[in-house]
């Protein structure tokens, strides 16, 4: 067995114990009293661990040699750093070399600092970087923090299908998936794709939400949420689109959009603040590297009530800002990137949760408000990043959803099973969706969530 190198660094262990670790070098400096200073990292933890290695050692020739991302197993004493930095480190009794680097010099992670575009062409290599290591690690506490904050509050985690025949958000923007083949292709009497003739029996896609499949659980099971992969081909080549990203989608029975816009904000708060209290040390990094305010706005959104603001008010802001948009701004038109961070960063400075859009922009599914022209739809808009998530409250009334479904020419027949939820002990209900690449991103400042995401897929790229 051996140590995380977090464990030793924590002071898990006494000093004068033996602990043996194993990772790979960051750097390496020999002093000219006969002595290597190894810094060795694990992923454990934002910082490596400093080994100690005397010239007495058997290997110390070897040792030398030793250069970043070589593998290697130590067994040495804690003792008290001299130096400054940290608090322990090692004083080597061995160190074996698991794997050398072949040819350091053009090796693609040498210990400099890499631009983050140079990092995405070596997606493979890059999870060995200081940055994607500290990405890694917030990810992971922000998935674990989503999972603990709903089961804390009774919901039951659905797994939902990646293959699915519905589009989910109407917007044509799916991944067909075939076993057809394309040289042999089979068609209908109107000479079109026969995909009776294919492995599902229908044209079958990438799922682009779980909501409808989750809705039907929350129609029995009353809390429930999914958090999966889900596709969307769009075409959009920006800083926070991704062909395949994840989602976290609760679906909240016997709701109204108020209960869920409090539900999102009560997330948000939760999981900032398990990050802020488990990862100070990847905190600290981001603050000091990406973004000063890194550790602060998130301490301040934590402690503030976001502001709840209906389109049409926005709407008139934006017209009174006197401001110049790209994009310009009347009652009806879909908030851009640019209309969202004008009010999130200069006109509120803190998380918005926007309501009551258009009916004529948003999905089907939306639940109609009273006024006819709008629907009980809500985003929360983040400073720095826009929209982190879309969600609505759900038309329940089967009469009301049947005319939506006509105004927007979708056929009965394609959401069957979904109208019956509406036929069978129908109930208000709620949700939203978190897209959680987005999340990442405003939580460690990262400007684009291709980085914080192991391997982006976005158009014209899905190698390794
Ligand atoms: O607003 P969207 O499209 O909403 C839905 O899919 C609903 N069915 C959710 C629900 O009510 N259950 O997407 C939700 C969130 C967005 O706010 C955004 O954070 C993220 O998903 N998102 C993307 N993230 C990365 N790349 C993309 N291409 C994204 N599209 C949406
Ligand atoms: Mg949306």
């Amino acid at each position: 067995t051996y140590a995380p190198v977090a464990d030793v660094l924590a002071g898990k262990y006494g000093v004068d114990d033996t602990v043996t670790i194993k990772g790979w070098v960051r750097t390496r400096r020999d002093s000219k009293a006969g002595l290597s200073f190894i810094n060795v990292h694990d992923g454990s933890c934002f910082d490596p661990i400093q080994v100690v290695a005397m010239n007495s050692l058997a290997n110390y020739e070897d040792i030398t040699k030793l250069t970043t991302s070589c593998s290697v197993s130590v067994v040495g004493t804690v003792k008290a750093s001299q130096g400054q930095g940290q608090a322990l480190e090692i004083e080597a009794q061995s160190v074996e070399v698991l794997g050398w680097v072949e040819n350091p010099d053009t090796y693609p992670m040498a210990a400099k600092r890499h631009s983050i575009e140079y990092l995405r062409e070596h997606a493979h290599l890059r999870p060995r970087t200081n940055i994607i290591g500290a990405v890694t690690r917030i990810r992971n506490c922000l998935s674990q923090a989503v999972h603990r904050f709903f089961h804390e509050q009774g919901y039951f985690w659905i797994s939902t299908p990646i293959l699915t025949a519905s589009d989910t958000e109407g917007a044509g923007e799916m991944f067909r998936v075939s076993t057809l083949d394309m040289m042999n292709i089979p068609r209908d009497d109107k000479g079109l794709v026969d995909y009776k003739e294919d492995f599902f029996g229908k044209e079958t896609f990438l799922t682009v939400s779980g909501q409808l499949n989750v809705e039907t659980y929350c129609a029995a099971m009353s809390k429930v949420y999914t958090f999966g992969p889900t596709f969307r081909a769009e075409n959009s080549n920006t800083s926070r689109h991704l062909a395949e990203f994840w989602m976290i989608e609760p679906e909240v029975a016997f709701a109204d959009l108020a209960t869920v816009a409090q539900l999102a904000e009560d997330l948000l708060k939760y999981v900032f603040k398990a990050v802020l209290e488990e990862r100070p040390d990847d905190m600290a990094f981001f603050a000091q590297r990406v973004n000063k305010e890194a550790i602060t706005r998130l301490e301040s959104v934590v402690n503030s009530e976001f502001v709840r603001m209906d389109y049409t008010d926005a709407i008139d802001i934006l017209q009174k800002s006197g401001k110049k948009f790209e994009f310009p701004v009347e009652w009806g038109v879909d908030l851009s990137s640019e209309h969202e961070r004008y009010l999130a960063e200069e006109h509120v400075g803190a998380p918005i949760i926007m309501q009551n859009y258009p009916k004529d922009i948003k999905a089907f599914y939306m639940r109609i408000n009273d006024d006819n022209k709008t629907v009980a739809a809500m985003d929360v808009l983040a400073p720095g990043i826009g929209e982190i998530i879309g969600g609505s409250q759900r038309e329940e009334r089967l009469d009301v959803f049947d005319r939506r479904l006509a105004e927007m020419d979708l056929s009965q027949e394609d959401y069957a099973w979904y109208r019956d939820l509406r036929r069978y002990g129908t109930v208000p209900h709620a949700g939203f969706g978190l897209g959680f690449e987005r999340l990442v991103a405003y939580v460690t400042g990262m400007q684009n969530v291709r980085d914080v995401i192991p391997f982006p897929r976005t158009p014209g790229n899905a190698q390794y």
